[in-house]
């Protein structure tokens, strides 16, 4: 067994990245008028970890640079010295399983909506907490409530921003209502994602339905590689949008994220999904997801 396997949590604490330096979370910190802080001026990523590997690192990375390009920042560093840096903090957090957070925003200056004429430089900061394994396995087997509530966000939901208000304020009113996630509802009626999850149906035909992309929906790491995954595996697949009735009349239902890969499902505003348990190709879903990240032989 590899040695970080051993390690479990880290006995040493917490350490994050910031800036070029490893420190202690209590000594870690920003510039007081970063960008980041004062206006939502920046954007994350989130790996899962397993046994000290990110998974689905490069399209987690592809994306990253995709929503700086977005918003104007450059890379705060290579790619492969980013590379580096993640597994430099995976180690010396000494946590094999767990995940890791990436954030860059456009960097410190004195406040002002304009951002400056000369590029600042970009604060990078990383990361790293233990997951919950016993609670993601009981969410797993018994699945979880959602409650929807309008989607209120702006109308560039494709990049992954810090401005996460919306989202927390939908997910802390689901909470309020026993439920784990909120599920989006846009003008028409129609689920765009969770609060920090993409949504998906089995519709009554058997297919397997998830949004399609646009600036409405966070195109989701492991939503792409479920969809790769259950295509070759020649299951039936629509990239199309769905109403909260015809969610509640599915077979099944499930989330995706790199937190949780596809959780199921088993309640909606109140209404069983199918008998209430989780479902078969939920379960499969997911396994297929797991075998193609590399989670599962
Ligand atoms: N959330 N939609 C939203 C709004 C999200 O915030 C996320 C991820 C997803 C799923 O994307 P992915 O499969 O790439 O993780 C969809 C992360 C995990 C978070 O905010 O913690």
């Amino acid at each position: 067994m590899p040695d970080i396997l051993k390690w479990g949590n880290s006995p040493a604490g917490r350490i994050a990245y910031v800036n070029g330096r490893y420190l202690p979370h209590a000594q870690a910190g920003v510039h007081i008028e970063d960008r980041g802080l004062q206006l939502g001026d920046g954007i994350y990523e989130v790996t899962n970890v397993i046994g000290g590997k990110p998974i689905d690192e490069e399209p987690h990375l592809d994306r990253m640079e995709r929503s700086l390009r977005e918003i104007g920042v450059a890379m705060p560093m290579s790619r492969e010295s980013l590379k580096l840096v993640m597994r430099e903090v995976i180690a010396r957090n000494r946590i094999a399983n767990g995940l890791l957070y990436l954030q860059v925003t456009r960097g410190a200056a004195r406040r002002d909506h304009v951002p400056p004429k000369t590029p600042l430089k970009p604060t990078l900061i990383l990361t790293m907490r233990t997951q919950d394994m016993a609670a993601l396995k009981t969410r797993m087997e018994k699945g979880v409530a959602v409650a929807t509530a309008p989607d209120l966000r702006w109308k560039r939901c494709d990049i992954k921003t810090v401005q996460l208000l919306p989202n927390l304020l939908a997910k802390q009113a689901a909470k309020a209502k026993g439920a784990y996630e909120a599920w989006l509802v846009d003008d028409d009626g129609y689920v765009t994602e969770g609060g920090s999850t993409n949504a998906w149906i089995v519709d009554q035909a058997g297919t397997v339905v998830t949004r399609d992309l646009s600036n409405a929906i966070l195109p989701g790491v492991t939503r792409r590689i479920i969809l790769d995954a259950i295509r070759e595996a020649g299951l039936e697949v629509a990239e199309r949008k769905f109403t909260v009735a015809q969610a509640q009349k599915a077979r099944e239902a499930f989330l995706s994220s790199a937190t949780g890969a596809a959780v199921p499902v088993v309640m909606i505003d109140g209404v069983k999904i199918g008998e209430g348990f989780p479902g078969a190709l939920s379960r499969r879903i997911h396994d297929l997801y797991a075998r193609k990240a590399g989670i599962k032989s």
